[in-house]
């Protein structure tokens, strides 16, 4: 089921009223929604803190936005340079790059600078890594802060049966403990942290719109799951905290923020795309986000009664390609794509019954299925508070900066 407002037709007016005068493409983000989502995920956090996931915002006034609400703190960067460019602009004290990095220049440019340094935090899961960064930066530097990863997914059958993404190697909790006691033998290196971003539960809705047989398979999942890290991932940090103060143990995401805060051995929570609220969170049923973010294309023409066609559209969301990856005519209501051209490079013909309505030069709004990958495509955010438009912020893209 989508995330249907009761006043869809209400927030239409509204958006075109306050934005008569811009023309499409471009990009709103409602702030009284964007609030009410950092609101709305910090309550659900058992007070344990919220690191703000960049690639999920990647605007710098959003994050900061993000960072003055209660109940979030630190960041969750996506790379290397991004987060030395975040660091050198103060935006946190505390950044992490939730990423394994090979990018020499900024790696050098980290063990050259005892304040960066001291500020961000890298991920890694294996010697390899470590060899890595020796070899680029040598021994004779600061001490580099590590986050070590745990494997969160679920395995069954022997590890034959995956459930989850692939990410780190370190699966077990002996595992984990002989990675921390290499580290701590390591002279340059600090283990600060450890994480386990649990993707089968936090990305996956759990009430996917007309399969009620997937959506009962993925709950019956995500329960044993659940159950199956909490005890592994206890066990992980005891065994890590052998070798290691840590400062933090980071899980989840927005699809889990209350399941994961109610692990006890997680001292922070991660969250991103709840701020923007995307079409992928409208199928989850414990808790949806306020459709916040939004993008307006022009009506250009109506190739035949009951069609129209706006200019753009193809702005599809990274993962497995599938249909929900697509972006969603959301304003006026009653727009779909069409099953044969689907979102387009340059134009995306409309079908449905608000198709009757449309006029050349009408806007239709969009909301995209992921949350920051809508900044990839637009230089600015307009930002909409009650009746007006009170600041137009860069995205990354619009401040030249394309990290992945
Ligand atoms: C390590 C990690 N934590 C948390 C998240 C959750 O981010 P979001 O709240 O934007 O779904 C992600 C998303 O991919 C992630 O990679």
């Amino acid at each position: 089921m989508q995330n249907v407002p009761t006043d869809r037709e209400d927030l239409r007016s509204r958006y075109d009223r306050v934005t008569a005068r811009l023309d499409p493409p471009f990009a709103v983000v409602d702030l009284g929604a964007f609030d009410a989502n950092a609101d709305g995920l910090a309550a659900r956090s058992a007070g344990k803190p919220i690191r703000v996931a960049s690639k999920s915002v990647r605007c710098r006034q959003l994050l900061r936005r993000a960072l003055a609400g209660s109940g979030w703190r630190g960041v969750m960067a996506y790379t290397l340079a991004e987060a030395l460019w975040l660091a050198r602009d103060g935006l946190s004290p505390d950044i992490l790059v939730a990423y394994p990095t090979a990018d020499r220049a900024a790696l050098r440019a980290l063990a050259a600078d005892p304040v960066l340094a001291g500020t961000i935090t890298l991920t890694v899961d294996s010697v390899e890594q470590l060899d890595y960064l020796d070899a680029m930066v040598g021994r004779d530097r600061p001490p580099i802060r590590l986050c070590l990863e745990l494997d969160a997914s679920w395995r069954l059958a022997g590890g034959r049966i995956h459930i989850g993404v692939r990410r780190s190697p370190v699966h077990t909790p002996a595992q984990a403990g002989a990675l921390a006691r290499a580290i701590a033998e390591r002279r340059g290196f600090r283990l600060v942290g450890l994480m386990a971003y649990e993707a089968q539960i936090a990305g996956l809705g759990d009430a996917p719109a007309g399969q009620a047989l997937r959506g009962a398979t993925i709950r019956a999942v995500q329960r044993r799951s659940r159950a199956e890290l909490f005890g592994r991932r206890g066990a992980a940090v005891a065994a890590v905290r052998e070798h290691a103060d840590l400062e933090f143990v980071n899980g989840g995401g927005t699809g889990s923020v209350a399941l994961t805060a109610a692990d006890p051995a997680v001292t922070e929570l991660t969250a991103g795309s709840g701020l923007y609220g995307p079409t992928l969170f409208d199928a989850y049923r414990a808790w949806r986000p306020s459709p916040a973010a939004f993008f307006a294309l022009p009506v250009v023409r109506r190739p035949a009664r009951g069609v129209v066609t706006v200019l753009g559209g193809g702005w599809i969301a990274s993962g497995q390609t599938s249909r929900i990856r697509q972006p969603t005519p959301w304003l006026p209501a009653g727009l779909r794509l069409t099953g044969t051209e689907g979102a387009g490079e340059v134009q995306t013909p409309l079908v449905g019954p608000a198709t009757g309505r449309l006029r050349v030069g009408d806007r239709v709004w969009f909301r995209h299925a992921k949350a920051g990958e809508l900044c990839e495509h637009i230089d600015a955010l307009h930002l909409i508070a009650g009746d007006g438009i009170v600041d137009v912020v860069p995205t990354y893209r619009g401040e030249g900066k394309a990290f992945l």
